[in-house]
């Protein structure tokens, strides 16, 4: 049987931090508000004109270089993002030009925050059928530029960033094992957090719709509810899946949406909270990039050791959710 991991990982964020005062002088929020509410103190937003691919860029450069290749080594790129540079082409295929990656296929993958989780499996999926030998996968989001900032209840959750790695089979190569994925989706979720216009659904009508039709909408208390149901769900079946106690993960690396999701997660699995490593409170939500920026921080503080197991957990616009078992 083929062991397929990650053997290298590179992030990127943009220069700029806003912090919740800074926030606090645009519209009627406090940083006790944001931090009580949601554990985040600030978040990196983007320069005027740089887009999901720009971050992305940045992002597989580094893991490139980190694993000793080039893009010509790369046979499938694929972008996570709910925050594209155009609805098409695929932002996969600007990364592709740019790396210069002349023998790489490209797509994007639409499943919100979950995002990064599910092109995780696809990758595998891909190398263990013998489609590809090498995919780049880049979870890249600029959320803050579909957020409404005239709603404070959700324009204050959010951060930009972009996280990628390189998935290939583990013969002969140093990595990280992906041991085991569950993905699922619950489409009766869709009004949960949705842009609603501009699809073929609703075509943007000038007469009709507003600015924020285009924009972010949440509901945050169903997507709170969702969020925490996903997180004991993914746990507690991928556990079982492998047959390993949840006592037994070392980390859990949930997407970084709001830490009280993530406490009450922990608190229903009974687990302490400092087994979820959370990095939240610097850059906010950064969707498909949160958990790819998190392992890459946990990695920089020498936090994962070889053998040890290693959850990664998504939830998302689908609404969809699922997680990655990993043996680092
Ligand atoms: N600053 C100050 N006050 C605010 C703000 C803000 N930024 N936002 C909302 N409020 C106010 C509300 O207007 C409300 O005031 P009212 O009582 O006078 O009406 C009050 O705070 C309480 O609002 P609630 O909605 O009840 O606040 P709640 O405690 O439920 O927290 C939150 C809201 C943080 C959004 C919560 O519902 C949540 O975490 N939901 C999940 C959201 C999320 O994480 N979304 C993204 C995850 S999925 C993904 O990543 C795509």
């Amino acid at each position: 049987m083929m062991k397929t991991g990650i053997t290298a990982i590179g992030c990127y964020v943009p220069e700029r931090v806003v912090t919740n005062d800074e926030l606090a002088q645009m519209m009627d929020t406090s940083d006790e508000w944001i931090v009580s509410h949601t554990g985040i103190r600030e978040r990196r937003i983007v320069a005027e004109g740089e887009a999901a691919s720009d971050l992305a860029v940045h992002a597989a450069r580094t893991a490139l270089e980190r694993r000793g290749i080039g893009a010509e080594d790369i046979d499938m790129i694929i972008v996570a993002t709910s925050s594209p540079d155009y609805p098409f082409p695929a932002t996969a295929c600007l990364v592709q030009h740019r790396l210069g990656a002349k023998v790489a296929g490209a797509f994007d993958l639409s499943a919100g925050c979950t995002g990064f989780v599910y092109a995780v499996e696809t990758a595998r999926a891909f190398v263990e059928a013998g489609s590809a030998r090498r995919v780049l996968l880049i979870g890249s989001e600029v959320l803050t530029s579909i957020a409404n900032w005239e709603d404070r209840n959700s324009c204050v959750l959010f951060g930009d960033g972009a996280g990628a790695v390189v998935i290939e089979s583990l013969d002969g190569v140093a990595g990280h094992q992906i041991m085991s994925s569950w993905l699922r989706s619950d489409g009766a979720g869709e009004t949960a957090l949705i842009r609603p216009v501009s699809g073929s659904r609703s075509p943007f009508d000038p007469r009709k719709h507003s600015a924020a039709d285009l924009q972010l909408q949440m509901d945050g208390k169903r997507v709170y509810l969702f969020a925490v149901d996903a997180i004991v769900k993914t746990i507690r079946t991928l556990c079982e899946r492998e047959g390993i106690l949840i006592e037994d993960l070392a980390w859990i690396v949930p997407h970084q949406a709001n830490l009280r999701i993530i406490e009450a997660a922990a608190k229903r699995l009974k687990l302490p909270t400092e087994r979820f490593y959370t990095n939240l409170e610097r850059y906010a939500n950064t969707s498909a990039a949160s958990i790819p920026l998190a392992i890459d921080e946990m990695i920089d503080n020498d936090l994962l050791r070889p053998g040890q197991w290693v959850l990664s957990v998504g939830f998302g616009a689908g609404l969809t959710y699922g997680g990655n078992l990993i043996r680092w």
